[in-house]
Formats: C-alpha cells, structure tokens, sequence
C-alpha cells in the first residue's frame, strides 16, 4: 500500500478481512485499546495505559492508531472491531541545533490471529505518514533485543537504527511476553524521511550502505529464545543470554558501533549487524534532555 493510501487505507486478505487503518475516535475505540492492550501482554492492572492516556496522546500531539476489521461490525463497533493499534506521545530533544520536536511511540499490538499479513507494518507506515505530514521527521520506540520478530520489523522492514541500549528500562514487569526477564530495551531511531528509511521500505539497499557499511560485529538471537522465556526451566538460559548479549552491545554502542541490519535464517535464528554510521545519519545523534 502506497503512503498516501494508509489513512482511510483498506484492505482484503485471506478472503476474509476488510482491514481499514485510521485514527481512533471516541472513548469505545480508546477502551478497546486498552483492552487489547491487556490481551497482548498479559501485564497486570498496574501496569496498564488506562484510556486516560491515549486520549491524552490525541490531545498533545501524538497518535493513536487503529486497525479495524470492518467484517465483523457489531452494535457495539458499528465502524469494526479493532484488531491493531500503535499509539504516540510527543517528545523534545535537545540538539545542537535547538530542541527538536518527535514522537515516542509506544505499543504496537496486533491481535494474534491477524498477525504476519502485515497489520503491524501498514501501522507503522501511517505513524510515518501522519508525522511527516505535520513536519515530524523523528519517531522512537523501545524494543525487547531478546524479540526476534520485533527487531526484524523494527530494523530490516522499517529502516530504523539503534544505538541506544536501556538496561533493565521499566523495572520489573508483569508482562507474560517478558518472561520474568529485567525489561532490557533497545531504542530503534526511526528518521522517517531518510534515505535508509525509504530505502527499507521499497525493499532495497540504500548507495550508502553499499558504499559505508562495514559490519564489525554480530550479536545473534536464537530461536528458541522464545521457549527459554516462557519456560520456568529454560528460564536461566535466557538471562544468561541476555545479560551476555548486553555487554556485547554495550561495548559495541560505546565504541561507537549502530545496528545497521538485521537478519533472520531459515530456523528462526536472529543476527544483528552493527558497523559504524554513514556520516550523514551519525549527525542526527542528540545531546541532553528529552534523550533515553
Ligand atoms: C509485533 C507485532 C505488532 C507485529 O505485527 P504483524 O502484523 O504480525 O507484523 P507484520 O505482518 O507487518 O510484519 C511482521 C514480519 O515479521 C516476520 N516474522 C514473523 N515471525 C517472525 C519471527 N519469529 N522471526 C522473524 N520474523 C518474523 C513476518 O514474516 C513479517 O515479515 P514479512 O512481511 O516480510 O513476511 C505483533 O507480532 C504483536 O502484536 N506482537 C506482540 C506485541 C509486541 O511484541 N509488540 C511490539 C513491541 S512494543
């Protein structure tokens, strides 16, 4: 789907969904995102966005997003149930060239029985579309390094780069997918309208890559992560992996090494590539306030 076609963007797949993304309105729309919230990671009361702060979000300035299945209306969801959201707030950075307006986007959701048809990108793409639109060229999120899946997206389908990494960055959590595991956070850059980015978004190398990227390290994920996590057993492998692979990018963010790509072989095994920043994207790294 073309950039300009997300927002009132509609979609038929698998002979059964018509999937329309938009921006939520109304207090339903807003619970049901907290609903969905709840369904997806499984944290306890505590920890959940209440609606309060996604409509907070559609006042200050951020998004809240939503993918609708519009196939199965009902009374209570006449415009269709909602099966994705992502949501933004917004932000201040402190450059070198003066504060810097951008948006942190936090939980991307979407409903397991719709995933893996490309809910979570068209998403992600009218989170870009809406920000460029209004002159945001900047979005960030947290992501867990242990989540083979969600550094694929972040990395090798968005375009976006890490250099940040945030040990144990909530605290403890609730949350079923983190499996008990301190909540360890890569930040993802997204510099929506760079090079790279519209380079990973039409599926192809940028020149620059070619020409700048040399990867100096790899730091690899396995596939069975995922068991690790969710087993009390296994559950010791998975820290020990962790905190190894925290070192690892620790060390290399601090010698000055991004993550530049990302790869996925065929057993589900996850590699993260880091080398050193083209020179132009290295310029947009901020100093001081507003900066995780
Ligand atoms: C992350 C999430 C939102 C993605 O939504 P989605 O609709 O499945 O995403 P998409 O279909 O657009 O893209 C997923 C891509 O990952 C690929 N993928 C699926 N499983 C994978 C795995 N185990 N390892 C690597 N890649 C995987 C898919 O094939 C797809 O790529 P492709 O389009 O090139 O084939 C969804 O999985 C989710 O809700 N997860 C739980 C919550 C979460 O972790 N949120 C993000 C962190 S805040």
């Amino acid at each position: 789907m073309g950039e300009g076609e997300a927002q009132t963007g509609s979609s038929h797949y698998g002979g059964r969904a018509l999937i329309v993304i938009r921006a939520c309105s109304g207090f339903d729309e807003l619970e049901a995102c907290v609903q969905l919230q709840i369904e997806t990671w499984g944290m306890d009361s505590s920890e959940v966005f209440p609606r309060k702060a996604y409509l907070l979000a559609q006042k200050i300035g951020g998004q809240v997003i939503g993918a609708f299945d519009t196939e199965v209306a009902s009374q209570a969801s006449a415009k269709g149930d909602l099966v994705g959201f992502v949501a933004s707030w917004p932000g201040v950075k402190t450059t070198d060239s003066g504060p810097q307006p951008y948006l942190h986007s936090h939980m991307l959701a979407v409903r397991e029985q719709y995933r893996n048809r490309g809910l979570g990108t068209r998403l992600k793409l009218e989170q870009r579309r809406e920000a460029l639109a209004r002159g945001i060229r900047l979005m960030e999120w947290t992501f867990d390094p242990l989540e083979i899946k969600n550094a694929f997206l972040n990395i090798h389908k968005l375009g976006a780069i890490v250099y940040r990494y945030e040990p144990n960055f909530y605290g403890v959590s609730s949350s079923r997918l983190q499996g008990g595991l301190p909540t360890d956070r890569l930040v993802a850059e997204w510099q929506l309208d760079s090079p790279r980015v519209e380079a990973a978004l039409e599926c192809r190398p940028t020149a620059e890559r070619i020409i700048e990227e040399k990867i100096e390290e790899r730091i690899s994920v396995p596939a069975s992560i995922y068991q690790w996590k969710a087993s009390e057993a296994d559950r010791e492998r998975a820290l020990a992996l962790q905190l190894e692979n925290r070192r690892r990018f620790q060390h290399a963010f601090s010698r000055g090494l991004a993550v530049l790509s990302f790869t996925c072989n065929a057993e589900g095994n996850g590699v993260f590539e880091l080398g050193p920043l083209a020179h132009s994207e290295a310029g947009l790294k901020s100093q001081g306030n507003g900066n995780l």
